[in-house]
């Protein structure tokens, strides 16, 4: 087989830069390990960028996320006892979509289905090689058999665990890592959300979330410790101590229900440098993890995504490289901001296990700052609704 470019991974990098490449004309085949059922089945982020939004209508998938996702114009963070809006409209002009991932997944792969663009799912074992060379390979295994590509270019779309980024070698790349001394446990649930808009929670007993994915189904975090099972939380252990971390108000509003899904992440900051080696380019988690409370992960897989797909349309309309050759810095500037944002927004909003006085009397004097200036709400704004590109 032979294609301009193999894209490994079917998740929202690798399904978003096939399709903005078939309008450009270029070729692809994805190759994705899982079934389409399994990748459908993760629940993961909500929140879309305006940036994530526009992209996704270039990509003219964007009808059924303009009809059914939920502008949000501001959030909310809780702390103290009370509850703190910032308005992220009127600080920056901008809104977010809250519209799940998995609808974003959905809408992706209809199209190429649509398009009649080449997927294979449940293609096990790939292997990249000849990624110096002009004619890099990828080989996999389908049903017992074993296939081989032959292409221009690799993109390397297949997540934090995926192959691609282990293929490089050590010493041609550079990483940089954090690890949080918690996780978040989520919970999907069909009933309304407490309020209109999401609240992030800073409480004693630890940060909490307020998520939705419609205005019938509600998504719910709470951090957790890094040593505790999905199993160890039942329903109504999770519904008891969201409460007693939300304010009266959001505890009166809040609709308890079987979970219809449950999962505990863990949180870490990861950037491996350059997002490049040879032929073979990394987008998405594959070359960086951020924490979610800055809700970045699935917008910074759309930003490089933009990115990288300008760039091999230029190369291929001009043959001239140079677009390609600037990808890693052009995507790298903007991952650290993200990456940066992320952070401050973790280190705002969780509890640290032993935090010495000094670190509880910062985090306190970060937040009341935050919420008497509205020079500091503004610039939490204007990473949240996300930075141009
Ligand atoms: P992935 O979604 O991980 O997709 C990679 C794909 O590659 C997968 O389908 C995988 O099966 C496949 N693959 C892996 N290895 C191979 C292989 N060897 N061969 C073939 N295929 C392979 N982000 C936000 O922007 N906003 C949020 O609100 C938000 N909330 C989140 C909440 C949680 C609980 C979690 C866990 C994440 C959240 N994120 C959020 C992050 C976001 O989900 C990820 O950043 C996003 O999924 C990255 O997309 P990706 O396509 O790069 O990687
Ligand atoms: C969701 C996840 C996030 O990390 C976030 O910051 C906001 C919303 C969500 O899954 O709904």
């Amino acid at each position: 087989m032979r294609t301009q470019v193999a894209i490994i991974g079917a998740g929202p990098s690798g399904l978003l830069l096939g399709q903005l490449l078939h309008r450009a004309g270029i070729e692809t085949i994805i190759l994705e390990q899982r079934s389409k059922d399994y990748v459908l089945g993760r629940i993961r982020a909500g929140v879309l960028e305006q940036g994530t939004v526009e992209l996704l209508d270039e990509a003219g998938c964007g009808s059924r996320m303009r009809q059914e996702g939920l502008v949000h114009e501001g959030i909310e963070i809780a702390f103290g006892g009370a509850r703190h809006r910032i308005d992220l409209k009127a600080l920056t002009g901008k809104t977010v979509l809250v519209y799940g991932q998995t609808e974003v997944t959905r809408d992706l792969m209809e199209a190429r289905e649509t398009a009649g663009a080449p997927i294979v799912y449940e293609a096990l074992s790939a292997r990249i090689s000849d990624i110096e060379t002009g004619h890099p390979r990828v080989r996999y295994r389908k049903d017992d058999a074993e296939y081989e590509i032959e292409c221009d270019y690799v993109a390397g779309c297949d997540g934090f665990h995926g192959i691609s980024r282990q293929s490089i070698p050590e010493q041609a790349l550079r990483t940089y890592e954090r690890v949080y001394p918690f996780g978040w446990l989520g919970i999907l649930v069909d009933k309304p959300p407490l309020a209109d808009e999401l609240i992030y929670v800073n409480h004693p007993r630890g940060f909490a979330l307020c998520s939705m994915r419609s205005a019938t189904r509600s998504r719910y975090y709470l951090q957790c410790r890094l040593d505790e099972q999905v199993s160890d939380w039942s329903d109504e252990r999770f519904w008891d101590e969201l409460e007693r971390r939300l304010d009266p108000e959001a505890r009166k509003w809040l609709q308890r229900g079987p979970s219809i899904e449950k999962s505990i992440a863990p949180l870490r900051s990861f950037v491996a440098e350059p997002m490049r080696f040879g032929n073979l380019f990394l987008a998405g988690d594959a070359a960086h993890i951020v924490p979610p409370t800055g809700a970045k992960g699935l917008n910074l897989a759309a930003s490089d995504v933009a990115y990288l797909s300008r760039a091999l349309a230029s190369r291929y309309r001009s043959s001239s490289t140079a677009e390609l050759d600037a990808y890693p810095q052009r995507a790298l500037a903007r991952v650290w901001k993200a990456v940066r944002f992320s952070w401050w927004m973790t280190q705002m909003l969780h509890r640290f296990p032993e935090p010495s006085g000094f670190d509880e009397r910062i985090q306190a004097a970060e937040l009341e700052y935050l919420f008497s200036s509205k020079l500091a709400q503004a610039a939490l704004a204007e990473n949240y609704v996300g930075l141009p590109y």
